[in-house]
């Protein structure tokens, strides 16, 4: 069977209607704002991004992504720059092959911050995932997405919590002030490119998960009583779980294979934690198609998984020496297959990643003027490490091609450690 008519067969296609994708978020993210929840949570930040950051006076910074979780102190000095100090990295709790329960979850926490909890009075908490926020900024865990194990969070407040049991600990009582990573690397973005006099800002995280933030005028957002209308307020899209990209047999069958079947949709087609999943259920379906040599064949479904980074590193050369991939005894023609399977995947990702983005950026109805553009910041490991199909250039030159046309001005940058810094920003003005 030929690649073109294996992925017919399996409904794939690297190529996205972009027009229908596009209609489709902004439909999805009306209803999230109006509390009609489709996919899209589209959860309010409560961060004003308009207040001056407060200089000389530190802040603890707690950033609890998908595999890591950081701790320091941060300042910002007169001149725009962030010192950080006291610096520590672990793993984060329940990533680490065991279910963790709410107390030692919480308690984990606590030790974390313990050292540094005399230097500041707030901390700004980076907490990666679904999470509704209140006007206090504490937040309230909706579902866990990158596989992490601790089910007994889920509708906990995670910030008081920690703090609750920092307190019973030591003793000392922090304000613990919760936003989204993408709603940190705004802020990031803000503060880095202030003097650019951008018309608005964008966060965009392309990691291990992903998701989005942008802001968004006070009076669509219906679902919220009481706000001025006048006023704007920063929004956590949650489109990592974004159902309207259309889904192939790999995805499919893919996504049953998870912990959380139906959660993270989009984000199990793009991101970090599961691309490399992805890749090995198309890999498997081939290899039961026929698409392979029968040793690779056999080699291949005898796998159980697939790192994001072995099947990119493959893709981009199938004859690397190291990596999962590397001990299938592929022929030359395999290799070819690899490469015509792989690469579509890559390429499907950087149109998705680009029409989210871009979705985004025309909600925010700004950058019609090119003297103020919108500030699009992008961090992320899975953005700027992927290899294969040139994904970053790619992605970029996609999000022109939407963007262009319809007379919108943007920039893109990159702001080092961005969710911490973001943090530091949004527990500096609350
Ligand atoms: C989470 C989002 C987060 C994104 C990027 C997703 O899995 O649900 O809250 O912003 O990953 O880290």
């Amino acid at each position: 069977m030929q690649v073109a008519d294996f992925f017919d067969k399996h409904r794939f296609s690297s190529e996205i209607d972009v027009n229908s994708l596009l209609s489709e978020f902004d439909r999805q993210m009306t209803a999230g704002l109006a509390g009609n929840i489709d996919s899209l949570a589209m959860i309010p930040a409560f961060v004003d991004v308009n207040k001056p950051v407060p200089t000389e006076k530190p802040i603890i910074v707690l950033d609890a992504g998908g595999t890591n979780l950081r701790v320091a102190v941060m300042t910002f000095n007169g001149v725009g720059q962030v010192d950080t100090a006291n610096f520590q990295k672990f793993p984060m709790p329940g990533t680490t092959g065991e279910t963790i329960g709410k107390t030692a979850f919480f308690d984990a926490f606590a030790a974390f911050l313990q050292p540094v909890s005399s230097y500041a009075d707030t901390v700004g908490f980076c907490f990666s995932y679904a999470t509704e926020i209140t006007p206090e900024l504490d937040g309230k865990l909706l579902r866990w997405t990158k596989q992490i194990a601790a089910p007994e969070i889920v509708g906990e407040m995670v910030g008081s919590s920690i703090a609750a049991a920092l307190e019973q600990k030591t003793g000392r009582k922090l304000k613990i002030r919760v936003l989204n990573d993408t709603v940190a690397t705004l802020l990031a973005g803000k503060s880095a490119g202030i003097s650019r006099q951008y018309d608005s800002y964008v966060g965009f995280i392309l990691g291990t998960g992903t998701n989005i933030a942008y802001i968004e005028s006070n009076r669509a957002i219906t679902k919220v009583n009481g706000l001025n209308p006048n006023h704007t307020m920063v929004i956590n899209v949650e489109s990592g779980n974004f159902n309207g990209a259309p889904a192939s047999d790999f995805d499919n069958r893919f996504d049953a294979s998870t912990a959380d079947p139906g959660i993270g949709r989009f984000e199990k087609m793009i991101s970090g934690a599961y691309i490399g999943g992805l890749g090995l259920s198309l890999l498997k379906c081939a290899a039961q198609d026929g698409l392979f040599s029968q040793k690779a064949s056999t080699a291949l479904l005898a796998m159980n998984n697939l790192e994001t980074k072995d099947f990119d590193d493959f893709v981009a050369n199938p004859f690397a020496s190291e990596g999962a991939l590397a001990r299938i005894p592929f022929t030359n023609d395999d290799r070819r297959t690899v490469i015509a399977l792989g690469e579509p995947l890559f390429i499907r990702a950087a149109s998705l990643t680009a029409t989210n983005i871009a979705a985004a950026v025309m909600r925010s109805g700004a950058g019609r003027d090119a003297l103020h553009p919108v500030c699009i910041t992008i961090d992320g490991s899975t953005y700027y490490r992927t290899r294969s199909a040139f994904f970053k250039s790619r992605t970029e030159a996609a999000l022109r091609a939407i963007l262009s046309p319809r007379g919108v001005h943007f920039d893109i940058i990159n702001v080092d450690d961005a969710p911490m810094v973001g943090s530091a920003v949004a527990g500096l003005i609350a």
